[in-house]
């Protein structure tokens, strides 16, 4: 168990010593100069500041002791070598090999797959080619103008956020849409002023049995047969991304239009998959190699680095260092660039279905805590509404601030005011203001005082980007997912399995069926049950 390990012991110990210490000190104090030249790491075009982080040269040192009696590096080792690392379901978490090339000889549990991910790659390009150039038509000969992706969870906000990040006015090919709540008013507001004639529906899931996903997707089907697409037709219209060949072919997709994944390819981690087939139509097939290009290098970066420099093993130290030892329930991204506003609800999944747990790898509950809530919206706007708890509340949140180094946007003026906001909202977080300070600034109403104070002391980390792109957003993701890793091997869960969004699915089964009317109201507890007979209450339609 991680906390009997020695350096978990210390590091409790530690954190109880630097109780009452404040950041500011040691930026004022003669080690301050060069704290930032200490605690700032490189990769891939990206630099991360972890200066402004409640942490000592002590604090790292025993982090990565931590690090090294948790087996971390030998987990990841064993991830890389395709060995069964998600134990619950005995597979193999092989996404790297999904970026990497031929040469680089990725196995899952012993069988090379690298010919595997090529021929998929090819199939990808050439249909991304063909919809982007109007070879691929609809029923009637026309281009493709809209593509709508129907998935959820990672059949969705990997694609979306990508797609949102790396598109703008100015791409070119078809215009993209994502549909992923059964919730009918998600698809219905998407359709309305399509033209069936020239959408193209991409069906994504890795089960091929998920409820909104094929709700969704059936639908979406009737709509084109209600607009004169005959069933032979559908097949210019429907593509599908999935595991399942059979239940593919049992929606009536033919096989020859399914973009193919694998079992060790997990949810959350697919988006570099078919499953990025959106993205590949979006922003062509050179520009999503690119994509894999960075995160490939990120994956290289985070096999051979040593801890000191490696940018994960520092993120998924320090997400460590505040949760378990100084009891940070969550973590906001504050992304200072709107193309990535998507990111937060990208990272939510990523880091919460992956180590939201609460038994290790041996089934035994885990004493360590785990994944924090992580949340966000872009900077600046998180300022003008959450960030007052932020500098002023009572609860440790640590801030991970985003931004580009080069502009996103043409206009001119806008970046340096981002980038000031950026910066000014992590040294105010650092600084605070003093009461003295205050008086300092002229105000005399004692009473008002208290008000004005701000602690400080409050945690950050800044990672810039050299320009958001392809290949850096590649490595941004990729470095987000083996920070996500690295948590979990300190935790020492299984960070690939999802059982706990299980029982929900399981119980949604027959409740449908009761609002439905084809069953009574039967064994549930009495808020459920009351809320059952109040919904079929107000349903005209329903049987009661
Ligand atoms: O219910 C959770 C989940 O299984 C996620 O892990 C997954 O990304 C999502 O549902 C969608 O699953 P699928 O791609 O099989 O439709």
């Amino acid at each position: 168990m991680t906390t009997s390990l020695t350096a978990w012991q210390a590091l409790r110990a530690h954190a109880d010593r630097l109780r009452g210490t404040h950041m500011r000190d040691w930026f004022d104090g003669p080690q301050g100069p060069a704290r930032a030249a200490r605690f700032t790491a490189e990769a891939c075009g990206l630099t991360l500041d972890y200066a402004k982080n409640r942490i000592t040269d002590e604090t790292l040192a025993l982090l990565f002791a931590l690090a090294a009696q948790a087996r971390v590096a030998e987990r990841r080792d064993a991830m890389y070598a395709g060995e069964p690392v998600n134990v619950t379901e005995h597979r193999a978490a092989l996404h790297i090999a999904l970026r990497a090339y031929p040469e680089d000889g990725y196995r899952a549990l012993g069988e090379p797959v690298g010919a595997q991910v090529e021929a998929v790659l090819a199939q990808m390009a050439r249909f991304a080619d063909a919809v982007r150039s109007g070879a691929w038509t609809g029923v009637d000969g026309r281009a493709i103008t809209d593509v709508v992706n129907i998935g959820i969870g990672g059949s969705d906000l990997g694609p979306r956020m990508v797609c949102r990040a790396l598109t703008d006015a100015q791409t070119t090919g078809p215009r993209m849409h994502f549909v992923a709540n059964v919730d009918g008013s998600d698809l219905a507001r998407t359709l309305t002023g399509l033209d069936a004639a020239t959408t193209l529906v991409i069906v994504c899931s890795k089960t091929f049995t998920t409820l909104e996903t094929m709700a969704n997707a059936r639908t979406a089907r009737d709509w084109f047969l209600r607009r004169g697409v005959s069933r032979a037709g559908l097949a210019r219209h429907f593509v599908a991304v999935s595991t399942n060949r059979e239940a593919v072919a049992g929606f009536g997709i033919d096989p020859a239009n399914m973009f193919p994944f694998w079992d060790w390819v997990g949810g959350r981690f697919s988006l570099w998959s078919a499953v990025g087939l959106s993205i590949a139509v979006a922003i062509g097939f050179e520009r999503f190699r690119q994509l894999l290009d960075g995160a490939r290098a990120m994956d290289i970066h985070f096999a051979g680095t040593p801890p000191q420099q490696n940018l994960p093993m520092i993120l998924g130290l320090l997400d460590v260092w505040y949760r378990s030892f100084l009891g940070a329930a969550s973590r906001c991204v504050a992304p200072y660039c709107e193309p990535l506003e998507l990111l937060p609800a990208f990272l939510q999944q990523l880091e919460m279905e992956s180590n939201g747990k609460s038994v290790g790898l041996d089934g035994s509950p885990i004493a360590a805590g785990s994944a924090a809530v992580v949340w966000g919206t872009t900077g600046t706007n998180g300022q003008h509404a959450y960030f007052q708890m932020m500098h002023q509340g009572s609860q440790l949140v640590p801030v991970d601030f985003i931004a580009t180094l080069a502009p996103v946007s043409a206009l001119p003026g806008h970046h340096t005011k981002l980038l000031a906001n950026c910066f000014a909202q992590g040294e105010a977080l650092l600084r605070g203001r003093s009461a003295d300070e205050v008086r300092a600034e002229g105000v005399r109403d004692e009473a008002l005082v208290p008000h004005l104070v701000f602690d400080g002391n409050r945690p950050s980390n800044t990672l810039l980007l050299q320009r958001l792109d392809p290949y850096h957003l590649g490595a941004l993701l990729a470095l987000s997912e083996h920070r996500t890793f690295v948590q979990g091997a300190l935790w020492q869960i299984n960070s690939f399995d999802q059982w706990g969004v299980e029982l929900g699915k399981k119980l949604a089964a027959p409740i449908q069926r009761e609002l439905e009317g084809t069953a009574g109201v039967v064994a549930h507890d009495a808020s459920t049950a009351a809320l059952i007979r109040r919904a079929r209450a107000a349903q005209p339609t329903a049987a009661s």
